[in-house]
């Protein structure tokens, strides 16, 4: 089967030593390119500025920013059997990046930011592709995952609480939930993020077999 993964953060540049980010290491789309890669996939590994060693055997592809991430993954998706976002999107990029660095006195008070596209959503026609959505979660992590797997026709969501000493923002451990579009939450114990990224691979083995998109 072909993988494709996204991994870590995007920056959206305000001007060339400035920008919009978020704590994302990567750590967990790696664990998830390793994994599928360990078990016989192609995986092609789309990733934003981390400080990580590719896993042997998969193919990567670096980008900055979230409209780069778009493209990187349309370039990737028509030969995929599954996607796998576990990129830490940015939503909002500032309206205009400066060609030049904003000397402080120039510096505008305000920035006016804009939406950055859905990647997972812009998606949804994709036929027969399995998706697999990340919601990290500040407070009412199922829910939140529930309400992204039906908006974004997702065929699986991991959700976890970024609150968390032992889960989230570059550790090596995750506590997470796998919701289904059927409703059902399982709630798995704490476990290393290459565990959780194996239970993914499993997952996206038999979702792919249900859709018939692979033997
Ligand atoms: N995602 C995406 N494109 C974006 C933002 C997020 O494809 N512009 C993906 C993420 O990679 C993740 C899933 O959508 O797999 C959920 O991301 P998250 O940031 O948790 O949710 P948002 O869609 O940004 O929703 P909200 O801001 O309401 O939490």
């Amino acid at each position: 089967m072909r993988f494709v993964v996204t991994a870590g953060p995007t920056r959206e540049h305000i001007d060339p030593v400035r920008f919009l980010s978020n704590p994302s290491t990567g750590r967990m789309g790696f664990a998830v390119a390793r994994a599928a890669r360990k078990a016989g996939h192609e995986v092609a590994l789309i990733a934003g500025p981390v400080a990580l060693r590719t896993p042997p055997g998969v193919r990567r592809v670096d980008i900055v920013s979230a409209r780069d991430m778009l493209a990187a993954v349309q370039a990737e998706i028509a030969r995929a059997d599954v996607l796998v976002m576990t990129a830490a999107v940015a939503d909002w990029r500032p309206a205009r990046c400066a060609k030049t660095k904003l000397k402080k006195g120039a510096m505008p008070d305000t920035i006016k930011l804009v939406r950055n596209p859905d990647i997972l959503k812009s998606l949804k026609r994709v036929k027969g592709l399995v998706r697999i959505g990340f919601a990290a979660e500040t407070g009412l992590p199922d829910a939140e995952a529930a309400r992204k797997c039906r908006e974004k026709d997702l065929d699986l969501v991991v959700g976890n609480d970024v609150t968390r000493a032992d889960s989230g923002f570059g550790t090596a451990t995750n506590r997470v939930s796998l919701v289904t579009p059927d409703g059902r939450v399982r709630h798995l114990p704490l476990m290393s993020k290459l565990a959780v990224a194996r239970r993914i691979v499993a997952f996206a083995e038999e979702a792919t077999k249900r859709k018939g998109r692979c033997q």
